[in-house]
């Protein structure tokens, strides 16, 4: 029997027909759809104001891949919204010098086509300066909304991982792909490429979390339906890949 992984290689596979140049459309007839860089907004949602940015230490590119480790326990950082607010605006980093077109469409890390389907959600659990809850980074707009304050999405965290050293974390970066953005384009290939570009973003995530001495473990084993349930996700085409986990 073959396994589903190459049934799925296969079913998402190009044909080499494709990749001669002759068989390439222009840019010129691309649908707005391939080029419009489509983003999540929560505009009323409450803001968070931080009032304070940790900037990003000067460090060499050597010195932070060598720091890097999967940690699960606290680094000798501690967490707060501000130094991981800024791990994430370093690790995105969106370009806002270019024109009002492209705006979102050039960033920290690569994305197929630039159809950028990963959005970020954060977990705050016993930080100094935010209350416990989750929240929404707006990457583009670089804005951090409330989603949920309720007591009551604890246990639903709590069964998305089921290991304490992750419900007991000070910060969990939530990434998900929202599969249409990049499906419209590219077909069933849209969900590699969204796994792709998870591991870009949490790379950087990572390294910029060991350039400020932050504990950061890259998770992949979670519920997928309570994960997109706590995000409310699961009525949607749109679902949690993947976490970076500050504990
Ligand atoms: C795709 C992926 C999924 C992972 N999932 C988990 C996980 O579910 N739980 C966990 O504790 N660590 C997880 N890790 C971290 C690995 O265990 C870790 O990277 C590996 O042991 C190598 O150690 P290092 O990261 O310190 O170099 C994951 C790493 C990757 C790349």
């Amino acid at each position: 029997m073959r396994a589903a992984y190459d049934e799925f290689h296969a079913v998402s596979s190009m044909p080499g027909l494709n990749l001669r140049p002759e068989n390439w459309s222009s840019p010129a007839d691309w649908p707005a759809e391939w080029t419009q860089v489509f983003y999540k907004r929560y505009p009323r949602a409450e803001r968070v104001e931080l009032s304070e940015r940790t900037a990003l230490p000067p460090m060499d590119l050597a010195d932070a891949l060598a720091a890097r480790r999967s940690a699960r326990d606290p680094g000798t950082t501690a967490v707060t919204a501000a130094n991981t607010v800024a791990v994430l605006a370093a690790s995105v980093g969106v370009r806002h010098d270019l024109a009002p077109s492209d705006v979102g469409a050039r960033r920290a890390y690569p994305s197929g086509g630039a159809r950028f389907p990963v959005e970020i959600y954060l977990r705050f659990h016993h930080v100094a300066d935010i209350a416990d809850g989750l929240y929404h980074y707006n990457i583009v707009e670089d804005d951090l909304r409330v989603l949920s304050r309720s007591a009551e999405d604890e246990p639903v965290f709590q069964h998305i991982f089921g290991f304490d050293w992750i419900t007991g974390a000070r910060a969990t970066v939530l990434m998900t792909a929202a599969f249409n953005r990049s499906a419209m384009k590219y077909g069933e290939r849209a969900y590699r490429f969204a796994l792709l570009e998870a591991g870009h973003l949490a790379q950087n995530i990572l390294l910029t979390s060991a350039a400020l001495g932050l504990a950061a473990t890259p998770v992949g084993g979670f519920s997928d339906y309570v994960g997109d349930v706590y995000l409310e996700l699961e009525y949607t085409d749109e679902h949690l890949l993947y976490a970076v986990v500050l504990p």
